[in-house]
């Protein structure tokens, strides 16, 4: 194929450059053409646009594929473990044994909180919500560790291995601290033998001690939707991590940046919204069929279904669906909202508005459903998105730190008023 693109523009015509990816995406490289031609694109919201090149996470929405570092989501889901596959995400490879044995005693060693950001943490406003609590844990964490982010890239670097790890580590303890603080209870200790998410669990719900019995499926359970959320290439929280990263700041700061990113609920706010739902269609007794046709009206949206990239069915949607009903079997949990759910989904596929317009389930649209069989407040279920999302901004932290040139800095086609007399006061 042509490795230019002519682009006519009245009289001029430019040449552009066909970059091409090596799963064949194919884009304009428009890097010069505004000095060439006058000319900016223009692309609201981003659909069309590529910021960047590269190498974590490919996506077809078209087909319904996801892989990260070129390993299919399902072989992953199937096979690997958070820890593994957030190893995989950050660094490129599989691990070797060594490797993960070294990767999984830097994270046990960073597993407690130093005082001062607990007390950072506590000190949030009671009524904040646990996503502001764990930006402003993240700012804490840097301070407690100022080698760790220097805000010099090469410094920072450096330090990545720890800092990755202190991240990983403490992304769980941040949520868990702030959690038992609202309850007035202690964080259990910490079990450097056992593994990410049973330590996890227990620090939320535990007793005693982390040694207290919770069942493998449980442990699973958690881990594979954590699994799931590691890497998706450059949605709103990881474009907003590059683009924080992209002027010099440090992981920790890049980081909180995205976990504010990630609270909206059109992006991981969407797995709270779809319990609010779900709750809301049963209490009206509504089988579903008013929601979805209020919907269809404009009146609201069918959270948990449509996605910006996926124009098919979200492959994590459907290892999630199936992990759903194992989970809530093995928990000995009955949950009505699965059944509307379930329902939701099975209108909506027929239905010519979704068909039409594609709108499938997403990753959100049952992760909610475990996460609160599995006893987290739903307040808490995008700190979760964001755990599990960890491996992959802190994946493209390192990308920026080690490739980026370029501060990001988008233009924009300004349609406010021209130039005016500023008026005092009294002329207004
Ligand atoms: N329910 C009903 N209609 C919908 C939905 C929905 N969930 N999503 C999109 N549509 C409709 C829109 O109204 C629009 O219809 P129109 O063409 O008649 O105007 C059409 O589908 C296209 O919608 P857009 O908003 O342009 O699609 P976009 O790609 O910008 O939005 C988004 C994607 C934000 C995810 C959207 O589908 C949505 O709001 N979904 C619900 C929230 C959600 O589940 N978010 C989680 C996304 S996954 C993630 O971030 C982890």
């Amino acid at each position: 194929m042509d490795k230019n693109a002519n682009l006519t523009i009245g009289e001029n015509t430019f040449a552009l450059n066909i970059l091409e990816g090596t799963e064949s995406e194919k884009a304009l490289d428009i890097s010069i053409l505004r000095k060439q031609s006058k000319f900016i694109t223009f692309d609201d919201g981003y659909g069309n646009t590529g910021s960047c090149e590269s190498r974590v996470t490919f996506i077809d929405g078209d087909q319904g594929i996801l892989r990260y570092r070129g390993f299919d989501i399902t072989e992953l889901a199937t096979n690997s473990n958070f820890l593994e596959t957030s190893y995989l995400v950050i660094y490129g490879e599989l691990p070797t044994a060594s490797e993960i044995d070294l990767f999984q005693e830097r994270i046990s060693k960073y597993a407690k909180l130093p005082n001062e950001v607990i007390s950072a943490i506590n000190a949030q406003p009671k009524n904040s919500h646990p996503m502001g609590v764990l930006a402003a844990g993240l700012h804490a964490l840097g301070g407690a560790y100022p080698d760790f982010c220097t805000n010099n890239r090469k410094a920072d670097l450096e330090r990545f291995d720890d800092s990755a790890a202190l991240i990983i580590s403490t992304m769980r303890t941040i949520a868990a601290t702030r959690h038992r603080f609202l309850l007035n209870e202690e964080v259990p200790d910490f079990d450097s033998e056992e593994r990410y998410c049973k330590n996890f669990l227990s620090m939320m719900f535990a007793k005693n001690s982390v040694s207290e019995e919770m069942p493998d499926s449980v442990v699973n359970a958690l881990d594979l939707i954590f699994l799931l959320h590691a890497d998706h290439e450059q949605n709103c929280s990881t474009s907003t991590c590059r683009m924080i990263a992209s002027g010099g700041a440090n992981p920790f700061a890049s980081l909180a940046g995205g976990v504010s990113a990630l609270w909206g609920p059109l992006h991981g706010g969407a797995n709270m919204a779809v319990i609010g739902m779900l709750n809301q269609i049963h209490d009206a007794g509504d089988d579903g069929s008013r929601f979805i046709e209020s919907a269809k009206l404009g009146k609201t949206r069918l959270m948990g279904f449509g996605h910006r990239v996926y124009r098919n069915y979200d492959p994590r949607a459907k290892i999630l669906k199936a992990a759903c009903d194992n989970a809530l079997e093995a928990l000995g949990v009955s949950s009505p909202i699965l059944e509307i759910a379930r329902r939701l989904e099975e209108e909506a596929l027929k239905d010519p508005y979704f068909v039409e317009r594609k709108l499938y389930p997403n990753v959100d649209f049952y992760s909610g459903i475990i996460l609160q069989a599995l006893g987290f407040p739903t307040d808490m279920f995008t700190v979760l998105f964001a755990i599990g999302r960890t491996p992959g901004w802190l994946a493209h932290w390192k990308e920026i730190a080690e490739t980026g040139k370029k501060i990001h800095r988008p233009r924009q086609i300004y349609q406010g008023s021209t130039l005016r007399p500023y008026l005092s006061v009294e002329k207004r």
